[in-house]
Formats: structure tokens, C-alpha cells, sequence
């Protein structure tokens, strides 16, 4: 009987001390916790390239756009040009489109 409750006792103490492991293992997920945070902020980000393979296609090909060199303002003023043409961006893809075309 005495031996049996020792067993019992010994069979605590690990099992306390999984636990307590286990709670160290899960405290350190945190640190890989900001990967889904950063994959939210992607998506919220525009990207540039797409916009501009996906936009300003429609009335030349993306030669026209490769072939020209523009700075940020110089590419603002095209792009807005282009808007006045008919191109469809709102403010935040022409933004991104400028900041992709003036850093490429
Ligand atoms: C609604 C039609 C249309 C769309 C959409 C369009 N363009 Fe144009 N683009 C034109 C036309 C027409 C010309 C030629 C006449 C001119 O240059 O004004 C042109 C010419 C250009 C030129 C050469 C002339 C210059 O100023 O260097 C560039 C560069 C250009 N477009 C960039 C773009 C970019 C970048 C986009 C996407 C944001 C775009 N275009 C979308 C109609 C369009």
C-alpha cells in the first residue's frame, strides 16, 4: 500500500512537471505570434506592380510604361493624365502605382 501511494505521488510530480513544461513551451509561441499581423498588413498594402499590369494595360500595352522614365512627380503627372483618360485607380492605387513606377 505504501509503495503503491508513492507511485501515486512520484506520478504527480511528473505529471506537474509536464505541465509546467508544456506551460513554458506555449508561453514562447508569442514570439512567432507576429507573422499573421504582418500577412494582415500585406494584404491591406497595395501592390504597385499588380496595379499597373492589371491597369494600364487596357488602353496601350505595358511597353509604353516600361519605356517611359519618370520621377515621382513626373509620374504623378501621368498618371493623373491617364485617370483623366479613363484610367480606374482610386487614391490609394494611384499612390501605390506612383511609388512603385518613380522606385522601379
Ligand atoms: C483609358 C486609357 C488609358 C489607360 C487606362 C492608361 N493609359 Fe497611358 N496612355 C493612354 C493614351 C491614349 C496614351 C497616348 C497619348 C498620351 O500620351 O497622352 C497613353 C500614353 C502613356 C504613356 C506615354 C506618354 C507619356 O506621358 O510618357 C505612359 C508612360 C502611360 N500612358 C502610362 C500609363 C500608366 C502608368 C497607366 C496606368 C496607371 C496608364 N497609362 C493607363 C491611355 C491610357
Amino acid at each position: 500500500m505504501h509503495i503503491r501511494s508513492r507511485v501515486i505521488v512520484m506520478l504527480c510530480v511528473f505529471a506537474l512537471a509536464g505541465v509546467a513544461l508544456t506551460a513554458c513551451g506555449s508561453s514562447s509561441e508569442p514570439a512567432t505570434a507576429p507573422l499573421p499581423d504582418e500577412g494582415v498588413v500585406g494584404q491591406q498594402m497595395l501592390d504597385g506592380e499588380t496595379l499597373v499590369g492589371e491597369r494600364c494595360i487596357v488602353c496601350h500595352d505595358l511597353q509604353r510604361v516600361d519605356d517611359a522614365s519618370y520621377d515621382d512627380v513626373g509620374w504623378e503627372a501621368t498618371v493623373d493624365r491617364m485617370i483623366g483618360k479613363g484610367a480606374e485607380l482610386t487614391e490609394e492605387e494611384q499612390a501605390a502605382v506612383i511609388e512603385y513606377l518613380s522606385n522601379r
